[in-house]
């Protein structure tokens, strides 16, 4: 059986004489050279390109492969994707945003679209006798005995994302949100920028393995820098980064091609080079030391709630923390709990998919832990989750 390769070598000598025997019969039939040569040509450049054997071994028709792949993201969008079914966020939940966000008209007809007999479905039981909501702006209040600044915080708020991963209208257009809905914006490893400063919302201000914002030359963490940034009056808590869900333990790298100026400057590394973020901390290399850190960071910041992110990978590590919480008695004030489901700007793909614990059975873990060693009362749980309205944190 002849290959498509040589039906097509076959083809790009036949076509060309066929056209032109029948050129004789009727003159405009010439105009089929048009259509022709330039498939023979696109087919022969297939044919000798080594690059995609796809398209060598089916000269011209392969390249319709290729085609679709690159609009196979809208069809599935568009024609295959039901409105419940996308992810990681469904349309039903996209165009609700979409729709609020502009202050479109986002009430519908009829009744849900959901399976509510479908295993895993969830709902909120609701009381017979409903109530007018009298406080509107609910807080809670962040910070232990030691703290001498607490933050009286909004139960939803907004997770870490970076400037870098983020560009500085989405950073202001979130920190604007965040100074008009009354609730907190957490500014990623990546630091303190000027955009999350201009429109005042409150900051929460992540510290990662790079101390990006607070280090000296080598990379270590700088108290001094610290202690500037942290006591500005907008940063109200500090967060310690050891680990997020979508890559647990991997770090980062902003390769030198991407450092402009302006990153450069805002998180203190020198231009021309890799700028990395080690998987592990050098401030501190163990439970006591990381409670250490807390106590160092919470004095060095004028007495604000410090609290560590975590996702959750080997259980008896984080009883380790619990333990040394007993022995040293510092306490952090918050405990941010991320998914390995967990978002991120970029991962590994295994690491995305594959490591460390899924949020829910983390959170369970982590109360659990903490009532067990009987320090819950005293220390907030967040969780990192998608609300769809908020991409926040909730109490
Ligand atoms: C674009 C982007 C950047 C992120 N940057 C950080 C970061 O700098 N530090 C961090 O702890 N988490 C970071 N995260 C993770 C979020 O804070 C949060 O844990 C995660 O988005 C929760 O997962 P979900 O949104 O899929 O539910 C980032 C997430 C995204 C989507």
């Amino acid at each position: 059986m002849m290959t498509m390769r040589q039906n097509f070598i076959i083809f790009s000598f036949l076509a060309p004489l066929i056209i032109l025997g029948l050129c004789y019969i009727w003159s405009p039939s010439i105009w089929a050279l048009a259509v022709v040569l330039p498939i023979i040509v696109l087919g022969y450049i297939d044919v000798i390109q080594k690059r995609h054997s796809v398209r060598r071994l089916y000269p011209f028709l392969g390249r319709f492969r290729y085609m679709f792949e690159a609009v196979r993201a809208e069809i599935q969008q568009y024609f295959v994707e039901s409105d419940t079914s996308g992810t990681p966020i469904a349309r039903e939940f996209r165009s609700l945003v979409y729709q609020r966000a502009k202050g479109a008209r986002d009430t519908r007809p009829f009744g849900t679209i959901f399976d509510v007999n479908r295993p895993g479905y969830e709902w909120v039981n609701h009381s017979l006798a409903p109530k007018h909501a009298t406080n509107l702006h609910p807080r809670i209040k962040f910070g232990g005995d030691d703290c001498l600044q607490p933050y009286m915080a909004s139960p939803l708020n907004i997770s870490a994302m970076s400037y870098g991963a983020l560009s500085k209208n989405a950073i202001m257009a979130l920190n604007k949100g965040a100074k008009i809905g009354g609730f907190s914006h957490n500014t990623g490893e990546g630091s303190l920028s000027p955009y999350h400063l201009k429109h005042g919302g409150d900051i929460v201000w992540q510290i990662g393995t790079g101390y990006f914002g607070c280090r000296d030359s080598d990379g270590n963490f700088n108290g001094d820098l610290f202690e500037e940034n942290s006591r500005r009056d907008v940063v109200k808590m500090i967060e310690i980064k050891l680990s997020q869900g979508a890559k647990p333990g991997h770090g980062g790298i902003l390769p030198a091609a991407k450092l402009t100026e302006e990153i450069a400057a805002i998180r203190h590394v020198p231009m021309g080079h890799d700028v990395v973020s080690p998987p592990s901390h050098s401030a501190f290399s163990s439970p006591v030391e990381l409670l250490e850190f807390v106590k160092v960071l919470r004095d060095l910041s004028g007495g604000k709630p410090v609290g560590f992110k975590l996702c959750i990978g080997r259980r008896d590590e984080f009883l380790g923390i619990c333990k040394a919480m007993l022995e040293t008695k510092i306490l952090p004030d918050f405990i941010t709990v991320d998914g390995g489901e967990g978002g991120t700007g970029a991962a590994p793909t295994e690491m995305t998919n594959s490591v460390g614990s899924p949020l829910r059975d983390a959170l369970i873990f982590v109360n659990n832990a903490l009532i067990g060693v009987g320090v819950r009362d005293k220390i907030h749980c967040l969780k990192c989750f998608q609300l769809f309205i908020f991409c926040g944190q909730w109490h």
